[in-house]
């Protein structure tokens, strides 16, 4: 029996989840395993009932569950308040306190949706490679931080058994695909950066069958652009990785698609990688694509049932192959469908 703790929050983040949620169902009804889904309130959903983003019995229950599925969080409703209120602030908060030290984003490129990249589809064919981006340190967290009328300040600091976590991860996944890696800096600039190259080094020393090289991170802006092909596992710090993740996303046609992972040691956390999208929300026109992907992330990473994964991407690409597209991935004058119009067909392709 696996319990999930589903938090839908905001704009679109709903409609999504319910589409992951019934993935969920079919799939439990066809391998006849159970699945406990208990709903929580998180960001402005959670603001409007409770006055606070990241209410105590939301974290509990994420800390009881096997996984969490998240949605989206945030909206013009509530970016008026203080910063610590804000839901980007509970959205860190909630990483921090499960340690989700690991956030992973693949950029794979489906086939089907080649012309929806706004790059050549000779350039992004046959597109796969993922991003390991440390989570909880980094500039995001460091201390000192704060501003004054005169200036502003933050610290990047990495202390040494966070660079040897992430890299071990990146290095392990690494040997499941092609066996290498990349790992991304501004070592030129920044000492915490020189820092982080040496410690993956190290770490390094024990995967001698994986092939590393370092990138600075401006560079790898311009390489994913211009060759996405040539990478295959790539690891970073917090703000390079929040940068690169969404350059790496845009390439694969559109943000719709891309699931993520953020995994630590005792929890794990899986959600689609763009926003609340308040534009469209309620109007059933929403990509459940990413959010259902995630699903597959959390039974290949969290419930080692890695062909079941595939069995859900393998959906993905059924429905897409007969031609579904939601708004975010049509052609211009092509018809779109509906939110659940996508999931009834992932479902149905997932069989009984
Ligand atoms: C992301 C987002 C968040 C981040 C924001 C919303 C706090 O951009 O998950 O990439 O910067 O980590
Ligand atoms: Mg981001």
């Amino acid at each position: 029996m696996y319990k999930i703790v589903s938090i839908p929050g905001d704009g679109i983040g709903p409609e999504v989840v319910a589409g992951a949620v019934a993935v969920l169902k079919q799939l439990s009804r066809k391998h006849d395993f159970e699945i406990e889904i208990e709903e929580h309130p998180f960001g402005g959903a959670s603001y409007d009932l409770h006055g606070e983003m990241l209410t105590h019995a939301t974290l509990e229950a994420c800390r009881k569950c096997d996984a969490v599925l998240l949605g989206a969080v945030g909206g013009p409703k509530w970016e008026k308040l203080a910063h610590e209120h804000k839901p980007e602030a509970a959205l860190l908060k909630i990483r921090k306190e499960l340690e989700l030290f690991a956030n992973l984003r693949p950029a794979k490129v489906y086939d089907a949706l080649l012309g929806a990249s706004s790059l050549k589809a000779d350039v992004v064919r046959c597109t796969d490679f993922l991003v390991f981006r440390e989570l909880t340190g980094g500039i995001y967290f460091g201390q000192p931080r704060g501003f004054d009328e005169n200036k502003g300040w933050n610290t990047m600091v990495y202390e040494r058994y966070e660079v040897e976590r992430i890299a071990r991860l990146a290095f392990e996944s690494a040997r499941k695909r092609d066996k290498k890696v990349i790992s991304i800096d501004k070592a030129n600039v920044l000492e915490v950066s020189q820092f982080w190259r040496n410690v993956v080094h190290e770490v390094h020393k024990d995967f001698q069958d994986i092939e590393l090289s370092d990138m600075y991170v401006d560079n790898a802006a311009m390489q994913i652009v211009r060759n996405p092909k040539q990478f295959d596992v790539i690891v970073t710090g917090n703000l390079f990785g929040d940068i690169l993740s969404d350059i790496a996303g845009m390439i694969t046609g559109s943000l719709g698609m891309l699931p993520s992972a953020s995994i630590g040691i005792k929890h794990a956390l899986y959600e689609p990688i763009h926003g609340s999208a308040p534009d469209i929300a309620g109007q059933n026109k929403a990509n459940p694509i990413a959010t259902i992907a995630s699903v597959a992330m959390m039974f290949d990473y969290s419930f080692s049932l890695p062909e079941i994964a595939t069995e859900i991407y393998q959906a993905i690409e059924a429905a897409l192959a007969s031609g579904l597209r939601t708004a975010d991935i049509a052609n211009p004058g092509e018809s779109a469908v509906s939110t659940t119009v996508m999931t009834e067909a992932i479902v149905r392709h997932l069989g009984a």
